[in-house]
């Protein structure tokens, strides 16, 4: 049986790993699961799937869930640090890491330090990180399996293929709620229209990240770590009915496109099961219902995130961890009411303008970046006010 550690079991990924490994008896055993702070959540799992490790980040709900008799495990680990000790632990055959944002990147970093094998949902470590991470990871011969749903079937369709073929990497979009809705509609759309996405059910970051489609130029940066190719090979395409989760083009004009139900457990299943394909009940695309697959190039206009992330990633350097912090914090005050939708992509660019990039940082300049880069998104908000949203 394989021994799974859920960094962020609590979260949309999380709960769905927990049901992919329920749905498989006798394949998976659960050995740690871990939350921020909604510890009633990780009660609930903890009775449910008695895993020997818990963490928890935050300090104070740390203590709160010492206390519940439902959290009995055989070590409780707290704080961020207590979460990079727990990504160490021996008996963890495959750790996946499912928390969101930026706090994921130093737990993913102990994890391969120990040589763990990851199953990779966060996509901010990358963006901010790639080459540290990659670079650890080629050092330590382990794997990193994608979880997101674009990443594993590029994966997936290049898995067989020689690396020296790949010409280019078609990263589908499914253009979140406002892909065609006019620019002047979406500026002023409140958190409720936003988090309504038509395909995918997500957690709230994610999916103000595909309404902005911020989420597709995280993934341009994933892409170009993940396969090591650069931003001039990654083309996005709006693919509304998110059936086709990513193609690649070979250099022989071939193209390879990988194809299933919208539904996040079927690449979490395969990270987890990987190298094997294990049957399941998950739902099924039924070709004789699918009337059309449109395709789109999305307009950099009318999504700037987009256009800023492209510049990242032609950049690099510090700038990707520049543009992650920023579009980290300028999403939080969105879902907090401080700042208007249209106002997200104008604080990224001011806090890129400002940025001094350093190219091939090392992990302490990239923390560094990192955090001055919230605080000058902090800053710009506070100072501006009710006149970032004009
Ligand atoms: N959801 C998807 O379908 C999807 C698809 C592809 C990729 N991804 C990526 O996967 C990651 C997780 O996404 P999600 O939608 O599952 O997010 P989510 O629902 O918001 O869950 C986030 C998880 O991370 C934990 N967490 C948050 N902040 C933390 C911190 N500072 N320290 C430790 N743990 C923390 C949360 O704990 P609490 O519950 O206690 O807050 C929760 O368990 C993101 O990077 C996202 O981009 C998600």
């Amino acid at each position: 049986m394989k021994r799974v550690a859920i960094l962020g079991s609590t979260g949309s990924i999380g709960r769905n790993t927990l049901d992919v490994i329920r749905r498989n008896p006798g394949e998976f055993r659960v050995l740690a699961i871990t939350a921020n702070s909604d510890i009633d959540t990780l009660g609930l799992q903890a009775e449910i799937f008695k895993p020997a490790f818990i963490g928890v980040a935050d300090a104070v709900c740390a203590e709160k869930l010492r206390s519940k008799r439902s959290a009995q495990c055989r070590k409780l680990f707290t704080g961020l640090d207590g979460l990079c000790r727990l990504a160490e632990q021996k008996e963890i055959d495959l750790l996946v890491l499912a928390i969101s944002g930026a706090a994921a990147l130093r737990p993913l970093l102990a994890a391969i330090e120990a040589a763990k094998d990851i199953a990779l949902a966060n996509k901010e470590a990358l963006v901010m990180a790639g080459q540290v991470v990659m670079g650890l990871a080629a050092r330590k011969k382990i794997r990193i399996i994608p979880i997101d749903s674009e990443q594993s079937a590029i994966w997936q369709c290049l898995e067989k293929e020689e690396r020296c073929g790949l010409k280019y990497i078609y990263l589908t979009a499914s253009g979140g709620p406002f892909w065609n809705k006019p620019a002047k509609f979406i500026k002023k759309c409140a958190p409720e229209a936003v988090l309504r996405h038509p395909r995918w059910n997500m957690g709230e970051k994610i999916t103000v990240d595909s309404a902005t489609m911020m989420n597709k130029g995280l993934e341009l940066l994933e892409a170009m770590h993940l396969f090591g190719v650069g931003a001039d090979q990654v083309k996005i395409i709006i693919h509304p009915e998110a059936v086709i989760h990513s193609m690649v083009e070979f250099r022989d004009g071939v193209v390879m496109a990988q194809m299933s139900a919208t539904d996040m457990r079927i690449p979490i299943q395969y990270a987890l099961s990987y190298p094997r394909r294990l049957s399941n009940t998950l739902p099924k695309l039924d070709f004789y219902k699918l009337h059309e697959l449109r395709f789109v190039k999305p307009d950099l206009k009318k999504f700037p995130c987009l256009a800023l992330a492209y510049r990242a990633a032609k950049a690099l350097g510090t700038l990707p961890a520049v543009l992650n912090a920023a579009n980290e914090v300028s999403v939080s005050e969105f879902l907090r009411r401080r700042i208007c939708f249209g106002a997200i992509p104008r604080v990224i660019e001011i806090v890129m303008d400002r940025h001094c990039n350093r190219k091939n940082p090392e992990l302490a300049h990239i923390l560094e970046a990192d955090q001055w880069a919230r605080a000058e998104a902090e800053k710009y908000i506070a100072k501006k006010g009710i006149g970032v949203n004009k």
